[in-house]
C-alpha cells in the first residue's frame, strides 16, 4: 500500500462551534506517528476552514476543503478561489463528490476544471467518481467509473512533482450504514487505475496517484479493505464526525 490518507468530509453537519469542539478533540487525539505514517485530512466547511486550522496548526493534520472554483480571482460570486485557498493552508480540495454532482449539477468538464484550478495552485485534488444505484443495476457501473475519470482527467498532464487523489463512493452507498463489499471496491479500483495508466507515463500512476474508497466506512469495518489491490486511504463522512472512530480508523489502516 501507498501511504494511506485518511480524509474526513465534514460536509454541511458542523456549524462553527461543533466544528472547533472537533478540531480540539482531534487535536487531542492526533499524535506524530499516526500523522507521520499516514497523511490525515479534515474538510469542514468554508465557515470553520480558518478556526479549524488554527487548532490543529501543530497537530499533524491538514487541512481541505469540500469544494473549490476554477479561476483564481474575479467576478464569480459566491465561488472559492483555488488561490485564496492554498494561501490560506488548504493542502487537499474534494471535487465532484456526487451530492454536488446531484444537487448542483457538476458536470464532468465541470469538474475537469475545478481539478486543474487546484492542481495550478498546489492543492491535491481529491477527485469523487462512482455510479447510481440505477446505473449499477443497469450493468452501468464499470463504464461510469472509467468515463468519470477519464473525462475529469483528459488533457491534464500529472507531472512528477504533483499529486490526485481518487476517491471510489459508490453513490448508492454513501450514508447507507453498510459499505460496497471489498471485492466490488477492488474492482473499482482496477478501472481506476486503468483509466489513469491510459492517460499518463506508468511512473506517475503508480507514483503520484493514490485510489481510495468512500462509503458507509466505519470502525467495524475498515479492516476489510487494507489488502485490496490498488488500496491506499478512505474519504469518510459520517463517522469522521466521531473523534475517537475517526482516529481508530486511522491508527488501524
Ligand atoms: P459516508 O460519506 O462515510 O457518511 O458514507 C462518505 C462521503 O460522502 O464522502
Amino acid at each position: 500500500m501507498k501511504k494511506p490518507i485518511i480524509i474526513g468530509n465534514w460536509k454541511m453537519k458542523l456549524d462553527y462551534r461543533r466544528s472547533m469542539a472537533l478540531a480540539q478533540e482531534l487535536a487531542t487525539l492526533a499524535n506524530p506517528v499516526d500523522t507521520s505514517d499516514n497523511d490525515v485530512v479534515v474538510c469542514p466547511s468554508h465557515s470553520s476552514f480558518l478556526l479549524v486550522s488554527e487548532i490543529l496548526k501543530n497537530s499533524g493534520v491538514q487541512m481541505g476543503v469540500q469544494d473549490i472554483f476554477w479561476e483564481d480571482n474575479g467576478a464569480f460570486t459566491g465561488c472559492e478561489s483555488p488561490k485564496f485557498l492554498s494561501e490560506a493552508g488548504c493542502k487537499y480540495a474534494i471535487i465532484g463528490h456526487s451530492e454536488r454532482r446531484q444537487n448542483l449539477g457538476e458536470t464532468d468538464a465541470v469538474v475537469h476544471r475545478k481539478i486543474k484550478g487546484a492542481l495550478d495552485n498546489g492543492i491535491v485534488p481529491v477527485l469523487c467518481v462512482g455510479e447510481t444505484l440505477a446505473e449499477r443495476q443497469q450493468g452501468m457501473a464499470d463504464n461510469i467509473i472509467f468515463t468519470q475519470v477519464t473525462k475529469a482527467l483528459s488533457g491534464i498532464d500529472l507531472v512528477s512533482s504533483e499529486e490526485l487523489i481518487i476517491a471510489y463512493e459508490p453513490v448508492w452507498v454513501i450514508g447507507s450504514g453498510r459499505p460496497i463489499d471489498p471485492e466490488e471496491a477492488e474492482r473499482a479500483f482496477r478501472i481506476i487505475y486503468q483509466a489513469v495508466v491510459d492517460l499518463w507515463p506508468l511512473t506517475i500512476a503508480q507514483t503520484n496517484v493514490r485510489i481510495i474508497y468512500g462509503g458507509s466506512i466505519d470502525a467495524s469495518d475498515f479492516r476489510d479493505f487494507s489488502a485490496l489491490d490498488h488500496f491506499s486511504g478512505f474519504l469518510i463522512g459520517g463517522a469522521s464526525l466521531k473523534g475517537e472512530e475517526f482516529w481508530e480508523i486511522i491508527k488501524g489502516i
